[in-house]
C-alpha cells in the first residue's frame, strides 16, 4: 500500500507515525521521492497545490491533516469520486480546549485589564464575577466545540450556549439554529467563542450587524477561520469599547501582514494559528483506523459533506 505524504511540514515524524501504526505501507513524500500518481492508494495532505490532488485517479481517500478543509474545497480540480476525511483527533480537540479555557478564564478573570495595570504599576482589584452569572456562547457546536463547551461548563460557568446549522440536545447547553436562532444567541452571549468552519454561509458571519447585536462589553474568541469576520467592523467594535476585548487565532491572510491594524491594538490578543496544532503520531492512528475501514469495505468517519462545504 503506497501512502503519499502532501505537506510544507516535516515529514520525518509522519514517516515515523505510518511505520509504527500502519507497517505494511509505503510512505512517499510528495516532491521527494519518485511518485507514479497511478500507484497512490491514500493521500495525506494539508494545503496541496491546487491541481495536485487530481493526478492521484487512483487514489481510494484524502485524508487531511487538518480539521478545516476551506483551503482544499477551493481547488476546482478536487477529485469527487474518493471519499475526503477531515481530521477529527483527541488531541486536536483537547489542544483547542485548552486554548478556549485559557482565554475564557483570561477575559472572565479580567487577566486584560490586571495586565494594563501592570504596565502603569497600578494595585486595584475588582469583584470576580459569578462564573455561572458570565453567559458564554459558542458559534459552532462540533467536534471541536463540544469538548470545548463541555470542559467550561465542567468549570462552573453555567450558562453556555451553542449555535449550530443542526439543532443540538446536549445537557446543559442550550441550542440556537440558524438564521432564525442568531439573534437571540448573540443578546444573551458576553464572551463569544467562534469555532465555525469557513463554508459561503459563515464567510463575514461576524460584521458590524451582527457584532452590535452582542452585549456591551462582550469578548470574542475567533479560532475558526479568519474569514468568519469582517475585520473593519471588528476593529471600530473594539475600537468603541462595544467588544471589550478578543483573542484572535486565525486571519486572512496568515501570517497576519505586519501592517495589519490588530497588532496594535491593546485589547487584541494575537497568536499564530496554534489554538491546536496537529500531532502526527494521533492523527495517523485516526487515519489508520479510516484506511481499516476503507478496506473493511465501509466509509471512513468524518467524510467531508461536499454540498455543506465541511
Ligand atoms: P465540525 O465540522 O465538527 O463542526 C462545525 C460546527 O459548525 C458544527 O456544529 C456545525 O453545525 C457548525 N456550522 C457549520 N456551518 C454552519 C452554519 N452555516 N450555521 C450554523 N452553524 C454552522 O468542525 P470542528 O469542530 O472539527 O472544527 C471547526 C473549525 O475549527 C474547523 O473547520 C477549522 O476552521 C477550525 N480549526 C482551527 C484550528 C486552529 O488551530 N485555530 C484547529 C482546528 C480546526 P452542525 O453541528 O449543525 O453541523
Ligand atoms: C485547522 C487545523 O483546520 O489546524 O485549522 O486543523
Amino acid at each position: 500500500m503506497n501512502i503519499l505524504y502532501i505537506c510544507n511540514d516535516d515529514s520525518k515524524p509522519w514517516q515515523k507515525a505510518v511505520h509504527r501504526h500502519i507497517p505494511e505501507a509505503e510512505f512517499l513524500v510528495w516532491g521527494e521521492d519518485v511518485v507514479e500518481a497511478e500507484s497512490v492508494d491514500y493521500v495525506l495532505a494539508w494545503n496541496p497545490p491546487p491541481g495536485v490532488l487530481a493526478t492521484f485517479t487512483k487514489a481510494k481517500a484524502i485524508f487531511v491533516l487538518g480539521a478545516g478543509v476551506d483551503a482544499l474545497l477551493r481547488d476546482p480540480t478536487l477529485p469527487t469520486h474518493m471519499p475526503i476525511v477531515r481530521l477529527v483527533d483527541p488531541r486536536l480537540s483537547s489542544g483547542m480546549t485548552e486554548y478556549i479555557v485559557h482565554w475564557v478564564l483570561h477575559f472572565h478573570r479580567s487577566m486584560h485589564v490586571y495586565a494594563r495595570q501592570q504596565t502603569a504599576r497600578q494595585w486595584v482589584q475588582y469583584e470576580n464575577t459569578n462564573p455561572a452569572k458570565r453567559r458564554i456562547g459558542f458559534l459552532g457546536l462540533g467536534e471541536l466545540g463540544q469538548d470545548a463547551a463541555h470542559a467550561v461548563l465542567m468549570l462552573g460557568f453555567e450558562n453556555i450556549a451553542g449555535w449550530t446549522r443542526t439543532p443540538k440536545d446536549l445537557p446543559g447547553i442550550e441550542s440556537f439554529v440558524g438564521a432564525q436562532g442568531l439573534d437571540g444567541f448573540l443578546a444573551r452571549t458576553d464572551i463569544l467563542v467562534c469555532l465555525l468552519p469557513h463554508t459561503k454561509d459563515t464567510e463575514g458571519l461576524l460584521n458590524a450587524v451582527t457584532l452590535a447585536k452582542l452585549p456591551q462589553g462582550a469578548f470574542v474568541i475567533n479560532a475558526g477561520r479568519g474569514s468568519l469576520v469582517v475585520e473593519a467592523d471588528m476593529i471600530e467594535a473594539l475600537n468603541s469599547g462595544h467588544i471589550e476585548a478578543a483573542a484572535f487565532d486565525v486571519f486572512t491572510p496568515e501570517p497576519l501582514p505586519q501592517d495589519h491594524p490588530y497588532w496594535t491594538l491593546g485589547n487584541v490578543f494575537i497568536t499564530p494559528h496554534i489554538a491546536s496544532l496537529t500531532t502526527a503520531d494521533s492523527a495517523t492512528q485516526v487515519v489508520a483506523k479510516g484506511i481499516q475501514a476503507i478496506i473493511d469495505g465501509d466509509l471512513p468517519d468524518n467524510v467531508v459533506d461536499l454540498t455543506n462545504g465541511y
